[in-house]
C-alpha cells in the first residue's frame, strides 16, 4: 500500500465533510475529489462534476482522473448499486454491493435475516395488502410500530400509541405517502428501553468495532415533534458498557456478517447498528449500510487510525486482526438547521463568524447544506452546519459546543439546545458533586 491513492467521495453533508477531514491526514491520500460537495468539503477536495445516479459518468471520470478508491457515504447510492458499477468496471469502491445495502433498503429483508440467524429483534410480520396488515392489527393493539419496507429518508416509520394512529400509518401506506418504497409494510412489536448505535467496520467476513454513538431524531427539545435526519449525536453512548458492546457483536453483528456471507451476499462497509436497549438485553432496531449523520461527525474526532487504510483494507478483505484506535474523548455534535426544517424553509441566508467559533480550542464544524458565492457563506439546505466540540465529559463537550453556536451569526438558523441530556442527567447522577 505503499503508492498514493486517488479518491473519490459521493456525498454532500456533514458525514462527507467529517470522512474527508479524515481522509486528508492519510499518507496513502494523492488527489481528493468529491461529488456533489458542499463549501467545507470543496476547502478540502476538488469538485467532480458529475451525477452519483449516473454510474457511467461515474466511471468515465474515474477513469479520466486515475481514481483509484471510491468511498460511497450515502445510502441511495449504494441501494442502486453503485458500487456493483464500480466494481464490474475494474474500479475499487467502499461500500456494500446493492444485493447487502439491502439490509437498509429493505426492512422485511431484514427482518427476514434476523429471524433465519436467531438475532434479538422485535417480533414482526410483512405485509402488501392493506386489508390483511389491518386484519393483524385487530390480534395485535397498540403500542405498535408501523414500517415502509423500502427507503423513506427516515418519515416511514410510525410508532404508534393508539390502535387509531396505527390504522392511518398502515392506510397511508399502501395509499402510496411513500412510492414504492410503501408498497409493503413490516409490522412490528414495539420495544421499550435507551436507544444507542454502534458502528463496525466489515469486509464480508470479519467485523471490526467502530465505536457507540447516540443521536437525536426529533426536531424538538426532550426528543419531541417530528423526525429529522438527527438535530446532534455524541460519543461514546454512555449505556454501550463494555459488556453490553460485547454482546452486540456476539448476538447481533457477528451473525449477522456470517448470515449474509452465508447467503451469498457478503457484506462489505460499515454496518450501522440501531438498538434498543431493553430489559431483556440489546434488540435491533434497524441496520443502516453506511455512516450515520450526524454520528459520524463525532466518530471522526474521535477516529486516530488512519481512515483510508481501514477502508481500503474492508474493501479488500483484509480487516482479519485489525482495529481502530479511539481518544478516550468525548465528542459532541450540535446541528443548526435552517428555521423551518423539517419543513420547508428558505435557501440563501447568510452564515457569518464561522471562524470565531472554528477558532475555539476542541472545536471543529463541518459543513452540511452549504455553498460559497462572492465571499459569503450561505445555507442551501435544511441541516446546515455540524458544531462538533470535545470534552472529558458529555458535560464539558455540550457547554464547548454550545459556546461556539452562540459565536455563530445566522439570523435563519436555529438548533436543540439540549443535545446530550441523557448523558448529561447520568452524568450528574454519577458526580453530584460536579456544578458544570
Ligand atoms: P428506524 O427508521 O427503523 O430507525 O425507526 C425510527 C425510530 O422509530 C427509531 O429510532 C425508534 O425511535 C423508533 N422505533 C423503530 N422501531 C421501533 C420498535 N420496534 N419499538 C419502539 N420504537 C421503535
Ligand atoms: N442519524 C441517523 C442516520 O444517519 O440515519
Amino acid at each position: 500500500m505503499s503508492d498514493r491513492l486517488n479518491v473519490l467521495l459521493i456525498g454532500s453533508g456533514g458525514r462527507e465533510h467529517a470522512l474527508a477531514h479524515a481522509l486528508v491526514k492519510s499518507p496513502l491520500l494523492g488527489d481528493l475529489y468529491v461529488a456533489p460537495g458542499n463549501a467545507g468539503l470543496l476547502e478540502l477536495a476538488k469538485k467532480a462534476d458529475v451525477a452519483e445516479s449516473d454510474h457511467d459518468a461515474v466511471i468515465a471520470f474515474c477513469k479520466d482522473k486515475a481514481i483509484g478508491f471510491v468511498i460511497v457515504g450515502p445510502e441511495a447510492p449504494l441501494v442502486d448499486g453503485l458500487v456493483d458499477s464500480l466494481t464490474a468496471a475494474g474500479i475499487e469502491a467502499f461500500g456494500p454491493t446493492a444485493a447487502a445495502a439491502q439490509l437498509e433498503g429493505s426492512k422485511g429483508y431484514t427482518k427476514d435475516l434476523c429471524a433465519e440467524f436467531d438475532i434479538p429483534t422485535a417480533a414482526y410480520a410483512r405485509f402488501s395488502n392493506c386489508e390483511a396488515a389491518l386484519d393483524y392489527l385487530a390480534a395485535h393493539p397498540a403500542p405498535i410500530v408501523i414500517k415502509a419496507d423500502g427507503l423513506a429518508a427516515g418519515k416511514g416509520v410510525t410508532v404508534a400509541m393508539t390502535n387509531d394512529e396505527a390504522k392511518a400509518a398502515i392506510v397511508e401506506c399502501f395509499d402510496g405517502a411513500f412510492g414504492d418504497a410503501g408498497a409493503e409494510v413490516v409490522i412490528e412489536a414495539f420495544l421499550e428501553g435507551e436507544e444507542a448505535s454502534l458502528f463496525a467496520l466489515c469486509d464480508g467476513k470479519t467485523a471490526m468495532l467502530l465505536a457507540s454513538a447516540q443521536d437525536h431524531k426529533p426536531v424538538g427539545e426532550g426528543d419531541t415533534g417530528p423526525n429529522t435526519g438527527g438535530m446532534g449525536a455524541y460519543t461514546p453512548a454512555p449505556v454501550m458498557t463494555t459488556t453490553l458492546t460485547q454482546q452486540v457483536m456476539d448476538r447481533i453483528v457477528t451473525p449477522t456478517i456470517d448470515g449474509m456471507a452465508s447467503r451469498g451476499e457478503p457484506f462489505v462497509g460499515v454496518l450501522f447498528v440501531g438498538l434498543m436497549i431493553t430489559r431483556n438485553g440489546p434488540e435491533l432496531i434497524e441496520y443502516n449500510v453506511r455512516f450515520g449523520d450526524p454520528e459520524c461527525q463525532t466518530l471522526m474526532m474521535r477516529l486516530e487510525s488512519d481512515l483510508l487504510e481501514l477502508l481500503i483494507a474492508a474493501a479488500r478483505g483484509e480487516l482479519a486482526g485489525k482495529e481502530a484506535k479511539w481518544s478516550n474523548d468525548v465528542v459532541l455534535n450540535v446541528v443548526l438547521a435552517s428555521k423551518g426544517y423539517p419543513g420547508s424553509y428558505e435557501k440563501g441566508t447568510v452564515i457569518e463568524d464561522l471562524s470565531a467559533a472554528q477558532a475555539l480550542d476542541g472545536v471543529t464544524i463541518f459543513h452540511a447544506g452549504t455553498e460559497k458565492k462572492e465571499g459569503q457563506l450561505l445555507a442551501t439546505g435544511g441541516r446546515v452546519l455540524n458544531v462538533c466540540a470535545r470534552g472529558k465529559t458529555v458535560t464539558e463537550a455540550q457547554a464547548l459546543a454550545y459556546r461556539a453556536v452562540d459565536a455563530i451569526k445566522w439570523d435563519n438558523g436555529f438548533c436543540r439546545r439540549d443535545i446530550g441530556w441523557r448523558a448529561v442527567r447520568r452524568e450528574k447522577q454519577v458526580f453530584p458533586t460536579r456544578s458544570s
